[in-house]
């Protein structure tokens, strides 16, 4: 097979999406027990290329994944026709910053935004995005957050996390190593990826690629905001697996806001 030579590796590639998903789906069970799966409306706010929302639509609910990435939507596409639920899904190229606009006014029983995107906006961009996902929850509906709890690393300046060798669907190696540094321990934590792709049938084509994104560090108080507006319900959870919030242990910070009936 040609292989088009790529200085970026899609979204699809950097995850190994069966354990993943294998891993998160009784969770996502749980959440969603409570809809009748016929009528239900499910929205994956920043769906990357479609794993979840594709995950749900085959469970029967109606899905919608909104992403800002023309390839990432392309490749959602491409899986829920692989998947043949084309019918019970669509993906939308947008901005989540005017998501309400987007949506019109369609409401959802069930909404998630989690990978980690919400660490990526500012304090008033979160609240813009929070205030707007909330307003698009039918009454009874939820809305599921999740980011990574970086205070579990208060005592450290700079951490790596366990390497990870995957090949991509072109059949190249992709060896990733992230390295976290938080100098300051400021609002701010900086990821520096550094990534070498390999083409095993040819050894001298390689490429080494280093990307550097933030992170805002995201805590409990950040969602208070909510707790205030009488109309929603909040719960905090260290995990896909149930266990309470730990600031200095937990792996995630899960909020699951519930509006009242
Ligand atoms: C880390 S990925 C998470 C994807 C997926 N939710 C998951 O859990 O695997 C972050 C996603 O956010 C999308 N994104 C970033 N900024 C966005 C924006 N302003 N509006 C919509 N999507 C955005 C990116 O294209 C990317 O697919």
């Amino acid at each position: 097979m040609e292989i088009e030579w790529k200085d970026e590796i899609l979204y699809k590639d950097l995850v190994k999406w069966a354990c993943r998903l294998k891993r998160e789906a009784p969770f996502f069970k749980d959440l969603v027990k409570s809809f009748d799966v016929k009528n239900s409306q499910v929205l994956d706010v920043s769906c990357g290329t479609g794993f979840h929302s594709v995950m749900l639509a085959k469970w029967g609910y109606c899905s919608v994944g909104v992403d800002i990435s023309e390839q990432n939507i392309k490749e959602a596409d491409n899986l829920a026709k692989n998947e043949e639920v084309e019918s019970k899904v669509e993906f939308i190229l947008g901005d989540i910053l005017d998501i309400q606009n987007l949506l019109a006014d369609r409401k959802f029983d069930f909404i998630y935004c989690i990978g980690n995107t919400l660490a990526i906006f500012d304090l008033h961009e979160r609240k813009k995005i929070i205030q707007q996902l909330t307003n698009l929850l039918k009454p009874g509906g939820k809305l599921l957050i999740q980011v990574v709890n970086y205070l579990a690393h208060s005592n450290e300046t700079e951490w790596f996390y366990k390497p990870n060798l995957m090949r991509t669907s072109d059949g190249l190696l992709n060896f990733q190593i992230r390295m976290m540094d938080w100098k300051e321990h400021s609002e701010k934590i900086n990821m520096y990826i550094h990534r070498i792709i390999q083409d095993t049938s040819n050894s001298d084509m390689f490429e080494l690629i280093q990307k550097k994104t933030e992170f805002y560090v995201l805590k409990k108080k950040d969602f208070q905001f909510m707790s205030e507006q009488k109309t929603f319900e909040l719960k905090f959870l260290g995990d896909y697996n149930f266990n309470q919030f730990d600031e200095e242990k937990s792996n995630d910070l899960v909020v699951i806001i519930k509006k009242k009936n």
